[in-house]
């Protein structure tokens, strides 16, 4: 197992100076999470698909400044569910959205990303006939100024895909790909980053680059929102985590608090 207790979000000079918000454990209660105001929070969250049955349960995540927050669950929990909520790609009934103290719960998802947004969804998340450099500029359909800065930027973060921005999307490796997914949410210079499953079907020295980088992106003040089925290497890097289990929070702490937890050791990270 890797260690990443050196590779945390370290740098506490961009972190939240709240001590740690309002966010408290709640071992296996279910009960709501009160991190009422974080920089973005869905906010006990209640909701399905279309006029089907909730899928969500007085849902709650939330990301704050210097934070990676991290969520995590069983397969159809509702992990996906509950950032596509986030992101206005479902109605919820019950419950709220809010976005640096804006309440943005009536807002389309592209309203969403104008107002800050970036997110890379779980299937989907790239132009695969598209070039490299082409996703990205896609990526920043929704800015009028000079995109070359933040071009640069990306390719700093991700240096293979300058060498490989001419080359249709879809003929990189899965690691690529979701740094071309990556980097698409980041053209748009958004003020949170959300992702869901970044490192689905990559090999663990992948998935380890990929975590760095996204280390690196948070330490930048960026915060980033993200579901990972690598439970335990994302509490690691987590600065809080949750634990969804059928559309509710069933575990919600630290990273640490999580990782230590008895019951949530268990029941989802396997003894
Ligand atoms: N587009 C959809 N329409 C209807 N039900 C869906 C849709 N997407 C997911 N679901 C259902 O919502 C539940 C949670 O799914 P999901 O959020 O994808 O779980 P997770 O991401 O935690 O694996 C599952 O029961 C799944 O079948
Ligand atoms: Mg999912």
């Amino acid at each position: 197992m890797s260690d990443y207790s050196s590779r945390g979000n370290t740098d506490r000079s961009i972190t939240n100076p709240r001590p740690a918000g309002t966010l408290t454990a709640s071992p296996g209660t279910g009960e709501p999470v009160t991190s009422g105001n974080a920089f973005l929070i869905g906010d006990c969250m209640t909701g399905g698909y279309g006029s089907g049955p909730d899928i969500l349960h007085d849902c709650t995540i939330a990301v704050d400044p210097g934070e990676i927050a991290v969520i995590v669950g069983p397969n159809g929990a509702g992990k996906s569910t509950a950032m596509k909520a986030v992101f206005g790609m479902l109605n919820i009934h019950k419950g709220s959205v809010r976005l640096n103290g804006e309440d943005i719960t009536d807002l389309t998802p592209q309203a969403r990303v104008r107002a800050g947004m970036g997110f890379v969804p779980q299937t989907n998340n790239i132009f695969t006939s598209m070039t490299v450099e082409e996703n990205l500029e896609m990526g920043a359909f929704i800015r009028e100024d000079d995109i070359t800065g933040t071009m640069e930027q990306v390719y700093e973060l991700f240096p293979i895909l300058k060498d490989k921005r001419r080359q249709p999307a879809g003929e990189l490796s899965g690691g690529q790909r979701q740094q071309v997914a990556v980097g698409r949410a980041l053209m748009t210079q958004p003020k949170v980053l959300m992702l869901d499953e970044p490192t689905a079907g990559v090999s663990p020295i992948v998935m380890d680059e990929l975590f760095d980088r996204i280390i690196e992106v948070a330490r930048t003040g960026l915060p980033v929102l993200m579901v990972e089925q690598n439970a335990r290497q994302a509490l690691e890097i987590a600065d809080k985590g949750y634990v969804l289990v059928q559309g509710r929070n069933a575990h919600t702490g630290t990273g640490q608090e999580l990782l230590n937890d008895p019951e949530v050791r268990q029941s989802f990270l396997g003894g």
